[in-house]
């Protein structure tokens, strides 16, 4: 937890040794960084350009949140879309300004088989692993000092049909094989000594053979880099919530116990709940969805390992989730409405949802 006063008064040289909650806003209602971090922990929002062109939108991320991850903007396809010199105005506008504003940063993501410019796809295996190298080191040499946490290894798992928890293919690993993970490590904690290095999953939150398969292979993956000796400061649980499949709350709060137990902090670090399957009646949607939110948050903050909660995007107006490629590929057409902040940007049930779970947490 870092302290944003650390940051306004020393500049983001002093982000080491600021581990302290910031105090509640002055002025004001609470927000929901003040909820988390009256129970010790960081709330965070993931948003792109929004916040820059989108002048009302900005203020309420940087309003209620205590940190700010670029939702797309740090990826390997918009940093270097083509093999040219990287390009960093786009993240650093971003980056910069939630500096400014006096929140942390965190990067989304180093090393995913996901969002690759094509030009990765198409190299020689053995040139495969110089590339990942020097991505890393670029990047976390770029914004060292500025962003606090990086997702060095996103969704290493894949669902595969028979099997699944077994590695997602592409560029990295059908070159690599599970050895990228670990060199994805070695190479971040060299790159940047002060950044917590973290692994983001998906799909943990199910409690089908799916997302059990998958809890059964992040334990493992996270023993194998630790036994390797590997630095591991946290592990993300990206928290897309998908009421059409069964969950058990109960039985992943034992499932964050057992992570605990590794000593990485825990984080859920893409929260939304895809409400599309639920009833529209009389506000009955938004209603589930809260519940569905309350639930979930109440089993996660009994976990004291789980020291922030982020938001994938902040109001309905923005999320990923009304993306038409992602509409077509879940074979729904109505639009989602995810997150905690309605398309007029006022708070839903989900938010004092939200609101109250943190608030029982302390
Ligand atoms: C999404 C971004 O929000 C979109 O802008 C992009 O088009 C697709 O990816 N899990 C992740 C995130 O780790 O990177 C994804 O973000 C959402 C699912």
């Amino acid at each position: 937890m870092l302290d944003r006063r650390c940051l306004l008064a020393g500049g983001a040289a002093t982000l080491v040794g600021c581990a302290v909650p910031r105090a509640a806003t002055a002025a004001g209602p609470a927000t929901l960084h003040d909820f988390a971090n009256r129970s010790g922990r960081v709330f965070g929002v993931a948003a792109g350009d929004a916040v820059l062109k989108d002048a009302a939108f900005g203020d309420l991320v940087f309003r209620q949140a205590g940190l700010f991850a670029p939702d797309y903007a740090l990826k390997f396809a918009a940093l270097q879309p083509r093999l040219a010199p990287y390009d960093f105005r786009w993240p650093d506008s971003l980056v910069d300004r939630a500096l400014q504003q006096g929140l942390v940063v965190h990067g989304h993501t180093l090393i995913w088989n996901d969002d690759l410019p094509a030009w990765v796809g198409q190299l020689a295996p053995a040139k495969v692993g110089a590339v990942l190298d020097r991505h890393i080191e670029t990047v976390m040499g770029h914004y060292a000092g500025r962003i606090e946490s990086w997702d060095v290894v996103n969704e290493p798992a894949w669902l595969g049909s028979d099997h699944p928890g077994t590695l997602r293919p592409g560029a990295w690993a059908d070159a690599l094989g599970k050895d990228y993970i670990y060199r994805a490590f070695r190479r971040a904690a060299a790159a940047d000594p002060s950044a917590k290095l973290v692994l983001n999953e998906a799909w943990t939150e199910r409690s089908d053979f799916v997302g059990l398969a998958v809890r059964k292979s992040l334990l493992a993956r996270v023993d194998n880099i630790q036994d390797k000796g590997l630095r591991l400061d946290a592990v993300g649980l990206q928290g897309h919530l998908l009421p059409q499949f069964p969950s058990d709350d109960a039985g992943f709060a034992d499932f964050l116990h057992t992570l605990a137990e590794r000593k990485v902090e825990i984080y859920i670090s893409e929260f939304d709940v895809d409400d599309r399957s639920f009833p529209e009646a009389d506000g009955l949607r938004d209603r589930l969805a809260a519940e569905r939110t309350r639930s979930f948050f109440d089993a996660v903050l009994q976990v004291p390992a789980v020291t922030r909660v982020v938001t994938w995007g902040l109001s309905d107006r923005y999320s990923w989730m009304r993306d038409p490629s992602i509409m077509v590929a879940d074979g729904l057409t109505r639009l989602a409405r995810p997150l905690p902040y309605d398309d007029m940007l006022e708070a839903k049930p989900m938010r004092v949802a939200m609101a109250e779970a943190f608030a029982r947490a302390v």
